[in-house]
């Protein structure tokens, strides 16, 4: 064996040994900044209409397209395992190209709040609010001259919001990145008298890859070109601010960053600045790729998941919207000094 090389050895100073307190688990958990908790979780879950139906999302496994009766049964399981909230998405039968049935009170998501509200569960409902996933050209407002036009998408967005908050909704979640978006749902729902909805706005939403396998359960594969005419442009972080303060102004109860891992400078700009909750959209392309390492045996799914909720939420983050909910909150049951 090669001799070691001998290093004059210079005395630690006996204050600068952090190693002490990592030397047990008992120690490790007492010192720990940052914990999660099941009650800071939410769930997206995809509706559809019928009874009885699921409908496997290939690239994000475990997770399906579910029909009102079905997401009921799912809610009720994530409030045993005390996940906070569940954000809906809606897959309309049919889509046209104004995504008229954004605002169709029969439409999956009216319908699936009406029953969860009945079902009168321990958890947020919200609702995300976006023309995408009814137009059939995919993008998330009305065409107008080859162009999503901003302004003509405002008064949809806001009779969706209403009708979602009609059927029960405790929070609606503007995510198309619309010029305008927050002010236009709040003052539409102040006038329907929904004063006490909240407003969770999707205020820093980059045009990101990483959206991809949503784009596949929800079928919202723009047609033509792309969004990075209306979502952000993920270089840009003192626009990111710029958003958040819009949205704030505007009157957003909660912000929100999107997606989660590649925005940790932006929810740690954003709890400097901001006094309100900071919500992080942990997006479906990021848990597809530790769903793909892990089925190949190339990342522990587990240790892997919660390192990645630990981080967003020492960023900033105090509410996490992630596919990763149910299993994060039996992860953190099993191990509570986590
Ligand atoms: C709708 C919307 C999208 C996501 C949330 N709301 C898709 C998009 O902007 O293309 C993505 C969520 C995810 O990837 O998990 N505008």
């Amino acid at each position: 064996m090669r001799e070691l090389i001998r290093t004059r050895s210079v005395p630690v100073p006996s204050a600068d040994r952090p190693r002490r307190l990592r030397r047990t688990a008992a120690l490790r958990s007492l010192v720990k900044e940052t914990r999660l908790a099941p009650g800071q979780l939410v769930m997206p879950l995809f509706v559809i209409s019928g009874r009885n139906r699921s409908e496997p999302i290939e690239s994000l496994p475990g997770h399906a397209r579910i029909s009102v009766d079905r997401a009921v049964a799912r809610a009720r399981e994530l409030a045993q395992l005390g996940v906070g909230g569940v954000l809906l998405f809606g897959i309309p039968d049919r889509k046209d190209d104004d995504g008229t049935g954004a605002y169709d009170a029969a439409g999956p998501v009216p319908s699936a709040l009406r029953a969860l509200k009945e079902a009168d569960l321990p958890v947020v409902l919200a609702a995300d609010v976006c023309m995408c996933e009814y137009t059939s050209h995919g993008h998330c407002g009305v065409i107008a001259n080859g162009q999503v036009d901003n302004d003509a998408t405002l008064p949809l967005l806001a009779e969706a919001a209403v009708v979602y908050a009609d059927a029960g909704a405790d929070i609606v979640g503007p995510s198309g990145m619309m010029d305008g978006q927050v002010a236009a749902l709040r003052a539409a729902l102040d006038a329907a008298g929904h004063t006490e909805t909240g407003i969770m706005a999707y205020a820093s939403k980059a045009a990101s890859a990483f959206y991809g396998p949503f784009r596949e359960a929800a079928g919202s594969t723009p047609a033509f070109g792309d969004r990075r005419g209306y979502q952000m442009d993920y270089s840009n972080a003192r626009e990111a601010i710029r958003e958040m303060e819009l949205d704030m102004r505007e009157g957003a109860d909660i912000l929100m960053v999107k997606p989660a891992l590649t925005s940790l400078d932006l929810l740690a700009r954003a709890r400097q600045r901001f006094d309100v909750p900071l919500a992080a959209y942990h997006v479906s392309g990021e848990v597809a790729m530790l769903e793909a390492a892990a089925e190949h045996g190339w990342l522990d799914r587990k240790s892997a998941g919660l390192e990645m909720l630990t981080a967003i939420v020492r960023a900033g983050a105090g509410i996490v919207i992630t596919y990763l909910a149910a299993d994060a909150a039996r992860w953190l049951r099993e191990d509570p000094a986590r």
